[in-house]
């Protein structure tokens, strides 16, 4: 090879690799053209490789105007690097650009659940009266959900309940009055207390879910009577509904309070049971210790789901657990 052969070599990669740098529109296409010129195995190193071949003389002056290739094809690259860099941002904007004409999204908000409206609303009234309010486990174990308030183990009364049992000899609490025992035990009386939680039944149908809400209440005082307890209901369920209510005790059953009343009022001409109450057995109140000499109780124990449902005119329980937007905003 002469040094004129050379320089012909050197326009025509200069010519080819120009229009190829011209021609790519992504940088890994210009990438792999910069290889097959620039790179290890790149045309312009095989030439400078060649340059061997050349006589001692001429090898300097060929050195030269390969470096003065390389430059020329380094600066190519680099420009063609940034215009195209340039456009990818360009097509990046156009993609994103904003349509200030299309809707917007809908801001939903939240409400508070009709359930936790309503265990507000009772606690609220009760908390006036000189109330705590208590809790307690929902997983319980047989002593205090039954026998502590006087429901022995072969008790029909147990049969009622529809007990979900657990596999540690536990079970899931059937109703708020274990924490009547739990309260009792971890305090001497008197007491004023409200018990709001969920309690479990294997139950399930239009009027019964496994799992609902009830609120417990308890007064152990000096001189605790049936009188107050109805006078007390009476003022709880005006504040509750807004207006006088007619109240109706009925005799009933519970284990655990002697005597026993369930309590109904009269709801656009029926009489609807709302709540099961009584003055606490003397049983359940020694078996916590009190002296029962010295004070006495009553207590009562109602279901949520069915308040709210005769508060807001709502028919169906399952209303309540289905939880469907559409209806939780209405509150
Ligand atoms: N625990 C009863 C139930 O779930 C309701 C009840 C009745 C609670 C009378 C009481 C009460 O505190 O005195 O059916």
């Amino acid at each position: 090879m002469d040094l004129d052969s050379l320089k012909q070599i050197i326009l025509d990669i200069e010519s080819r690799a120009t229009s190829d740098f011209d021609s790519v529109n992504t940088k890994s296409d210009l990438d792999d053209a910069y290889r097959s010129f620039l790179g290890k195995k790149g045309e312009v190193n095989i030439l400078l490789k060649s340059l061997g071949s050349l006589p001692q003389e001429k090898r300097k002056e060929a050195g030269k105007i390969l470096n003065q290739l390389k430059s020329t094809l380094e600066s190519g690259y680099a420009q063609k690097t940034i215009s195209i860099s340039a456009q990818e941002k360009q097509d990046k904007l156009n993609q994103q650009k904003i349509d200030v004409t299309l809707d917007g999204f809908e801001d939903l908000k939240g409400s508070v659940h009709p359930v936790t409206q309503t265990i507000k609303d009772i606690c609220d009234f009760f908390e006036r009266m000189g109330f705590d309010i208590e809790s307690g486990p929902e997983a319980e174990i047989d002593y205090y959900n039954f026998e502590a308030l006087n429901v022995p183990a072969d008790h029909p009364a147990k049969d009622m309940h529809d007990t979900f049992y657990l596999n540690n000899k536990g079970l899931l609490r059937t109703h708020t009055s274990p924490v009547q025992i739990r309260t009792m035990e971890k305090a001497k009386a008197p007491h004023r207390i409200i018990c709001p939680g969920k309690v479990y039944r294997k139950d399930s149908d239009l009027t019964h879910t496994p799992m609902f809400h009830q609120i417990e209440g308890l007064v152990v005082e000096e001189g605790a009577s049936f009188s107050q307890l109805k006078g007390l209901l009476n003022d709880f369920l005006e504040d509750f509904f807004g207006e006088a209510v007619e109240l109706r005790f009925r005799p009933s059953y519970f284990p655990f309070t002697e005597p026993s009343a369930e309590a109904d009022i009269r709801w656009k001409k029926n009489w609807l049971e709302v709540l099961g109450c009584g003055m606490v057995h003397p049983n359940v109140l020694k078996g916590v210790g009190v002296d029962t000499k010295k004070y006495s109780g009553f207590a009562f124990g109602l279901g949520v789901e069915r308040m709210a449902m005769l508060k807001y005119d709502i028919p169906d329980l399952r209303a309540f657990f289905d939880n469907d937007i559409r209806f939780l905003n209405q509150f």
